[in-house]
């Protein structure tokens, strides 16, 4: 049986990936980055990143937007920064380290929760996406944006052979869709307001919850 991720287990596996995270995930997910943080942008306002990582995101957002960002990973972290330090960003106002599954924030602090290549590989889910449901306001937004399992057919059988594989590089390859369905199901307010392949390839896609209440928009 494959072991699931732990904490520690992802901490070691970051503080190996930051060197060279940019030039690896930079380029492949960024179709996934860009969708997730326009569908932010609509939201405006502030903005929380969860796992924000060395801050690859920080080129999509703008001074609409007020972002501040979270990850276990000091190394991560220190990445992102470095990119703060050049003063090209002056709408990140904050980086931590913080762990997603307890955040230190009181409960609706923002108009809008982001986790790019996260929720899939954090030790408990629910519990995270519970704590992103507590800090958005009511009437916004949390969007994730992953790769999903293809629960059927090739793509499938090759997802749970990579998931024995990928485990210490922190991944988890096999988790599906019904996993984020279900937490939303077991919590009254929080609704599915969309889920979306990303294109080109759909590899990627977009999962979109609402926290009911009075709509930030209006
Ligand atoms: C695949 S990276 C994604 C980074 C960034 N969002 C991006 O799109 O490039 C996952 C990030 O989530 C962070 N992470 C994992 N578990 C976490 C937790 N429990 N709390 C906060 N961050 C966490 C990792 O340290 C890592 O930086």
């Amino acid at each position: 049986m494959t072991p699931d991720l732990d904490k520690s287990l992802v901490e070691t596996a970051y503080a190996r990936w930051a060197p060279i995270y940019d030039a690896v995930c930079g380029p492949v997910m960024v179709k996934g980055r860009r969708a997730a943080a326009a569908e932010a942008r609509a939201q405006g306002g502030k903005i929380l990143e969860v796992g924000v990582g060395t801050g690859l995101s920080f080129d999509d957002y703008d001074a609409s937007t007020e972002i501040t960002g979270i990850d276990l990973s000091t190394p991560m972290l220190e990445k992102a920064r470095a990119k703060m330090a050049t003063g090209r960003y002056p709408w990140v106002k904050d980086v931590r380290r913080m762990d997603a599954h307890a955040m230190e924030f009181a409960d609706a602090t923002f108009d809008c929760v982001v986790a790019q290549f996260v929720i899939t590989l954090v030790e408990n889910p629910e519990q995270v996406l519970s704590e992103c449901h507590r800090v958005v306001k009511p009437g916004g937004r949390i969007i994730l944006v992953n790769h999903l399992y293809s629960e059927v057919g090739v793509a499938a059988a090759v997802e749970r052979w990579a998931a024995q594989k990928t485990r210490g590089l922190g991944l988890r390859p096999e988790f599906p869709f019904a996993r984020l369905q279900a937490w939303a199901q077991a919590n009254s307010d929080a609704i599915l307001v969309e889920r979306r392949k990303i294109k080109p390839f759909g590899i990627y896609t977009l999962v979109c919850f609402e926290r009911a209440g009075p709509s930030l928009a209006a």
